[in-house]
């Protein structure tokens, strides 16, 4: 079955999904985007990924392109036309189409395109094998908190990782403090079994992910402080995990080659990691 994308109001085949060279999200990385996950056909924590949409939107200065009802419609048709239950949603919104010039064009039609591919079912056993992250400076911008679809500093910074052989960056700020990963939220469980995670703010993505594990981490009454750490913090904590759409609640186990706590996915981790996974499947946790 060919795969389907959404693009500017149709439904095409992915081979033959295209905009037009001069889209500013081609020329300038103007435009932002979301990634959320599909379980069983469910779309996870969909209204808070729309709400942050809008909110990047909004930071943009970019007309929303479709009513929140149409939105949902569209993805919706998305994951039906590809016949998919386990997968990630890719949605993009760009300036659209104009002639190059820095200002923002006054009559340009935002481009907006979905599209869905499957993943792997959910393995537990894999993910508590944990991953190793190193660490380097950020070199972003000041407003992570925009979700731009101008990644390459965490482009770059992922591929250091991969080079050295771990998973993910943590990229530390001027003081040495760690922001967050290039795709991911970082957190550490310290040694008086306290959950800490950076504070929202300019420098780090508000993951929906991070949200979900700070509701389970209230609902379940553990010790959480929004606060920033670092690699220090790190090699003296308990555990510590990172979060995303994609990775869910996944181990770190190194940092820059050294082990954290035992060097093996934690006990707080991994009844995080069930906790999420109960939330994955049923919307909510129970508490316990
Ligand atoms: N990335 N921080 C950054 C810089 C991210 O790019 C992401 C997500 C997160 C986690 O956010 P969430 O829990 O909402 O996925 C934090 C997505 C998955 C990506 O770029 O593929």
């Amino acid at each position: 079955m060919p795969r389907i994308a959404y693009v500017n109001g149709r439904y095409v085949p992915h081979r033959d999904a295209t905009v037009h060279i001069e889209d500013r999200g081609y020329q300038f990385a103007d435009g932002v985007y979301e990634v959320v996950a599909l379980l069983k056909g469910k779309m996870i924590d969909k209204a808070r990924h729309l709400d942050r949409l809008e909110r990047s939107l909004e930071a943009l200065s970019l007309d929303i392109p479709l009513s929140r009802r149409a939105m949902e419609f569209v993805l919706g048709q998305v994951v039906r036309r590809n016949r998919i239950a386990n997968g990630l949603i890719y949605i993009q919104v760009t300036r659209g189409v104009a002639p190059r010039n820095h200002a923002f064009p006054k009559n340009a039609k935002p481009s907006f395109v979905v599209t869905v591919r499957p993943i792997p079912s959910f393995d537990k056993q894999a993910v508590l094998a944990g991953v190793k992250v190193i660490t380097a400076p950020d070199i972003r911008w000041k407003r992570c908190d925009i979700k731009t679809i101008s990644l390459l500093p965490n482009a770059m910074l992922k591929q250091k990782a991969i080079e050295a052989g771990g998973f993910e960056t943590w990229m530390t700020d001027d003081d040495g403090y760690i922001t967050e990963g290039t795709a991911s939220n970082a957190w550490i469980v310290t040694k008086a079994g306290e959950l800490r995670t950076r504070k929202l703010g300019p420098n780090i993505l508000s993951g929906i992910t991070r949200a979900a594990v700070v509701d389970i981490a209230k609902r379940q009454g553990l010790k959480l402080d929004e606060h920033s750490f670092t690699k220090d913090d790190v090699l003296d904590a308990q555990e510590a995990f990172l979060t995303s759409a994609t990775s869910f609640v996944k181990p770190v186990t190194h940092i820059d080659g050294q082990p954290i706590g035992d060097g093996k996915a934690g006990d707080l981790t991994t009844r995080l990691l069930e906790w999420y996974a109960e939330f994955l499947e049923t919307g909510q946790v129970e508490n316990g």
